[in-house]
């Protein structure tokens, strides 16, 4: 009795770590506060919020991302097709953001741009209310 109580036990623990395992989330709520977030609060805001934003990109929050037009008709977050976004192509190797950018402030690392990548290709899930408006955080190396 007492083993078979714990083999179901251990069952139980053991298909909770392969669901964990099998599925790294990039599409929650959660990832977009832990992970998308801070990028772009550090990296992004700083500029790109407020009335008059550069190139009409407004990242305060996902209704100001998703009503902001570029000049040129094209879409800055196209939730499912990254290389269809242009915050991603934009800001990636050879990307078209403006090179008198200070170059510390916009060299994302590769895992950055992974991580908005994914976040992108997954339905660029971006939460209503607190979680999901942005604010400048300035870092030693973007200030
Ligand atoms: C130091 C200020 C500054 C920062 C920081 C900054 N940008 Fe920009 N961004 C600009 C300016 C200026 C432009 C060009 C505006 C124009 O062409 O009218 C621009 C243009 C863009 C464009 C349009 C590019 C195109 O091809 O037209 C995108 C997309 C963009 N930024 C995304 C980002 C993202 C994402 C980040 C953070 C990783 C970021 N920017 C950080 C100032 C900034």
């Amino acid at each position: 009795m007492k083993t078979r109580f714990t083999l179901a036990l251990g069952a139980i623990a053991f298909s909770a770590l392969v669901a964990c395992q099998t599925s790294p989330s990039t599409s929650g709520e959660h990832y977009f506060t832990a992970n998308v977030k801070p990028i772009l609060e550090q990296h992004c805001l700083r500029c790109h919020t407020g009335a008059h934003p550069p190139a009409g990109l407004n990242l305060t929050t996902r209704d100001s991302a998703m009503a902001s037009r570029h000049r040129l008709g094209k879409t800055f977050i196209a939730p499912g097709q990254p290389d269809a976004s242009l915050l991603l192509t934009a800001i990636s190797r050879n990307g078209s953001h403006p090179q008198m950018m200070p170059r510390a402030t916009l060299s994302l690392t590769d895992d950055q741009i992974g991580t908005l990548r994914e976040w992108i290709e997954d339905g660029a899930t971006w939460p209503t209310g607190e979680a999901g408006r942005l604010h400048h955080v300035s870092t030693s190396e973007n200030r």
